[in-house]
């Protein structure tokens, strides 16, 4: 009952060509019949070089998202390289021990890029991490989540249309390491499941079948200073998790499935002043479905599967889950520069773009509060804009667009002119994954508008602020409050929205460190 993913003319262009010429202890391990680069895994410490050849049709560059690199090596579109040509990254990995992601970073052709497969794990292991003997070999087991939509030969389709930009480009079935119907064949003991969002938009809520909480023992940034239990977690594009899944006690022939719970992504903008404008008809009923969006087939905030665990092994011996993980240097408002000012996140969703910072993305377009001292520690704030100058019509998009934007929101049947009508501006707000270059940051604090509590509600248990992050997921209506360092390097460190549509619209900005 699973769909092989056949070979056509994309595959050409499918793969990572990635060598890694010095340092003894990196190594690749391919992952077999799949379009997904293969893992690339390096030491802490190591000095690496890696010829990144252009075999495509169109430039491209790679970013190493979680790894501290230099500027010249961190990817930025700048440095992207035509056809034919190869860009040669040299660095040492600094970074302590994680799953990081080497992905594309082409202005306005990164989601394309990403979709059709040149995505893959990059693992840093380190002396901290090997002392704890955690699960590995065949019991640490990547996990790499995306969506993709087929058509009748089994080929990826992609095609940003307005409504994919503004919402970003869903499929209709979710691949684990590029496999439909995923399912995994493990041994009664304890497991290292490394979970990796390499979808282009999609958000999944993680949670075990049987409402087995799940044990977190690592985020983006690498591993928690002690494991710690969610009823379930949220994991958006760019996010990393690292759970320890003990099957102990399973007989023999027991399953398991890993499914995506209900959630509300999408609010409704519900501004007296909008909804005095547009047509009340239909509003009722749509408002219900609204916290789901994305493929008709499979809207995101509804309940699916993701794999199966199948227990066909029973033995007696597991590792124990160490109580102390690692030690994390926590940063306070007494370490940052401007513990009064922080550094502005703004998002802004307006009827034709999602923009950061009210500005489309643009080279040399740095803005003052965009350039930040070499060697400081700064407090940054993301939010929304809150409403303000999203009142404009929707123009050029028409009646057709608006009942199809709702109908996808909604999980329901595209309807003409069912939207919320009139002049009225942007009509939902969403989740966006806000994703940081550079060194990985720390959560201090996240807060709600009290107009966006109940969407809130339905993800807030899954949300992690311990531990280091490099993408944070920022709700409809949330502030989110973070300390983050910017040593070692100067340069342009990019910052975005890691939806990648969202990112390929402009919804991306620079750092200038200097
Ligand atoms: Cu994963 Cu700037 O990206
Ligand atoms: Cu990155
Ligand atoms: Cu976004």
């Amino acid at each position: 009952d699973s769909v092989p993913i056949l070979p056509g003319p994309l595959t050409r262009v499918q793969r990572y060509t990635a060598k890694l010429i010095s340092g003894p202890k990196g190594t690749l391990t391919e992952m077999p019949n799949c379009y997904l680069g293969p893992i690339i895994r390096l030491q802490k410490g190591q000095k690496v070089r890696i010829h990144f050849r252009n075999e495509l049709m169109e430039p491209t560059i790679t970013h190493w998202h979680g790894l501290h690199v230099p500027a010249l090596m961190d990817g930025h579109p700048m440095y992207i390289i035509d056809p034919g040509e190869t860009f040669v990254y040299e660095f040492e990995v600094i970074n302590r021990s994680s799953l990081n992601i080497y992905h594309p970073h082409p202005h306005e052709m990164t989601a394309r890029q990403v979709y059709y497969g040149l995505v893959g794990g990059l693992i840093v292991n380190d002396e901290e991490e090997a002392k704890l003997e955690l699960p590995s070999g065949e019991y640490e087991i990547p996990i790499v989540l995306q969506d993709r939509r087929f058509n009748a030969q089994n080929q990826l389709i992609y095609g940003a249309h307005m409504h994919d930009r503004m919402m970003g480009f869903y499929g209709d079935r979710v691949l684990v390491n590029g496999r439909p119907n995923a399912e995994f064949d493990v041994a009664s003991r304890a497991y290292r499941l490394r979970f990796l969002n390499g979808s282009n938009a999609r958000i999944y809520k993680l949670g075990w079948s049987d409402g087995t909480p799940l044990t977190v023992i690592g985020v983006d940034g690498g591993l928690l200073e002690s494991p710690e239990t969610f009823p379930y977690v949220m994991l958006a594009p760019g996010e990393r998790l690292d759970v320890w899944a003990d099957f102990s006690g399973r007989p023999k022939g027991s399953e398991l499935t890993m499914r995506s719970l209900p959630f509300s992504g999408v609010v409704p903008m519900m501004t007296e002043h909008r909804m005095g404008r547009g047509r009340r008809g239909g509003m009722g009923g749509r408002m219900g479905g609204m916290g789901m969006m994305g493929a008709m087939d499979l809207p995101v905030g509804s309940d699916y599967p993701l794999f199966k665990i199948r227990v066909t092994r029973e033995t007696s011996e597991s590792p124990m889950l160490p109580s102390r993980l690692s030690k994390i240097d926590h940063y306070t408002l007494s370490d940052v520069a401007n513990p009064d000012k922080p550094v502005p996140i703004e998002i802004s969703e307006s009827p034709m773009a999602m923009l950061l910072n009210g500005r489309p993305y643009a080279f040399n377009d740095i803005q003052p509060f965009e350039r930040i001292p070499i060697d400081t520690v700064q407090l940054l704030e993301i939010f929304h804009t809150g409403g303000h100058g999203m009142g404009h019509g929707m123009g050029g998009i028409g009646h057709g667009m608006r009942g199809r934007m709702m109908g996808m929101m909604g999980g329901g049947p595209r309807q003409e002119g069912q939207g919320m009508g009139g002049g009225m501006g942007m009509m939902f707000s969403m989740a966006h994954p806000i994703h940081l270059h550079g060194e990985p940051f720390q959560v201090i604090s996240r807060s709600v508008s009290a107009a966006r509590a109940d969407a809130y509600a339905t993800v807030k248990d899954g949300l992690i602020s311990s531990g280091l992050k490099d993408t944070v997921l920022v709700m409809p209506g949330e502030t989110v409050r973070l300390i983050k360092p910017f040593y070692h390097f100067k340069g342009l460190f990019m910052y975005h929205c890691h939806n990648l549509e969202h990112e390929d619209m402009g919804m991306m900005r620079d750092f200038l460190v200097e």
